[in-house]
């Protein structure tokens, strides 16, 4: 990209005034309807990273599933053309979804929106007893949701014996790879549960290198600590088959995908489909981080010209370099019969 296409693009990220939830939540995404079509980009890029599927927990004639933090609805209207016998779909999120998902759901009576905090309408909600979902569905919530091993421990009470919840994470750190190697890795979560990280990586020894210390990733640091005053996780995707299994779940699984900051990756690793990926990371061209960041640290205390000086470091950062990468975490447990 020339210069100046890239300066003109910064420009339309930083004049954009999205607007955000209300304050007494921690979400700190924006919800605009730049947000949403990000979302729906995000949806593609995923759907493709995992192969052409949006879940993957096995799923046998469910008849109740739920999507929490559905967003853009998306998933959840999924759930309900792919599981034709089911006969409840419920798609729940704190704001409501998008005006076109809320038309197609007023055309299938097995499709409903709540819109609320999962944590008090799983304590509230006479649609969500405890005991009656087959598949408890969340996607991406990590810059939301709080008390993470409570979360997961309330999804195991909503699952019925038999069923199955699924959880897809982020997780906020970056990584460098000399010699990239792969796209994905199916983790190993044998042992004891505690909550630890997902535990040993099946296969070649792990040589990524995690840049949290390294100089120039102040930003990070800040993000990070910024998400963890407000009550989030954002490790939460390496953390989940860990509750999992402390809450009890059986057949615990967890995946890791290799989300790559360079274009190239595709070719390089044979997987066209990281294309996707990568044009929705390099250079953060929805302003996603641009815009989560202000709102992020508005708790540690720092000015205005300290938090452009970090902004201008982090789009630094988030430009395309060959062997840099996230992950993205695919989780799921059975609850037992
Ligand atoms: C990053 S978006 C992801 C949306 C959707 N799951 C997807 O993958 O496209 C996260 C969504 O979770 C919702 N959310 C966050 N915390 C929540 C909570 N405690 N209860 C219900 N929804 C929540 C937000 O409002 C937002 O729409």
């Amino acid at each position: 990209m020339e210069k100046s296409d890239a300066e003109s693009e910064l420009k339309a990220i930083h004049d954009r005034k999205p607007t955000f939830h209300n304050s007494d939540q921690p979400y700190i995404l924006p919800n605009d309807s730049i947000e949403q079509s990000r979302l729906k980009k995000q949806h593609n890029a995923i759907v493709s990273l995992l192969h052409n599927r949006a879940t993957t927990a096995p799923l046998h004639h469910p008849s109740t599933l739920i999507d929490i933090g559905c967003g853009t609805g998306l998933v959840t209207t999924l759930l309900a053309s792919q599981h034709a016998s089911a006969s409840h779909i419920y798609g729940i999120d704190l704001v409501p979804v998008p005006a076109s998902t809320a038309a197609l759901a007023a055309t299938d009576p097995r499709l409903e929106f709540i819109q609320g905090d999962i944590r008090s309408l799983l304590a509230s909600d006479p649609r969500l007893r405890p005991g009656s979902v087959d598949f408890a569905f969340s996607r991406l919530l990590l810059y939301g949701m709080t008390d993470w091993p409570g979360y997961v421990a309330s999804l195991f009470e909503l699952v019925r014996p038999g069923g199955w919840a699924e959880c897809q994470e982020f997780c906020d750190r970056f990584f460098y790879e000399a010699t990239p190697s792969g796209a994905e890795r199916k983790v190993g979560v044998g042992g004891e549960g505690g909550g630890g990280e997902g535990g040993e990586r099946e296969g070649e020894k792990e040589e990524a290198v995690d840049v949290l210390d390294w100089e120039g990733w102040e930003w990070l640091r800040a993000y990070r600590e910024g998400s963890a005053q407000k009550g989030l996780d954002l490790d939460c995707g390496m953390k989940v088959a860990g509750w999992m299994k402390d809450a009890g779940f059986v057949d615990v699984s967890a995946q890791e995908y290799r989300m790559p900051y360079w274009k190239g990756a595709a070719q390089e690793m044979g997987r066209p489909e990281l294309r996707e990926v990568a044009d929705l990371l390099v250079g953060d061209p929805d302003g996603m981080f641009y815009h989560a960041f202000p709102k992020t640290v508005e708790g540690l205390d720092m000015g205005k010209e300290k938090i452009e000086e970090l902004r201008r470091q982090m789009m630094r950062c988030l430009g395309e370099e060959r062997g840099k990468f996230q992950t993205y975490w695919v989780v799921t447990g059975r609850k037992p019969e």
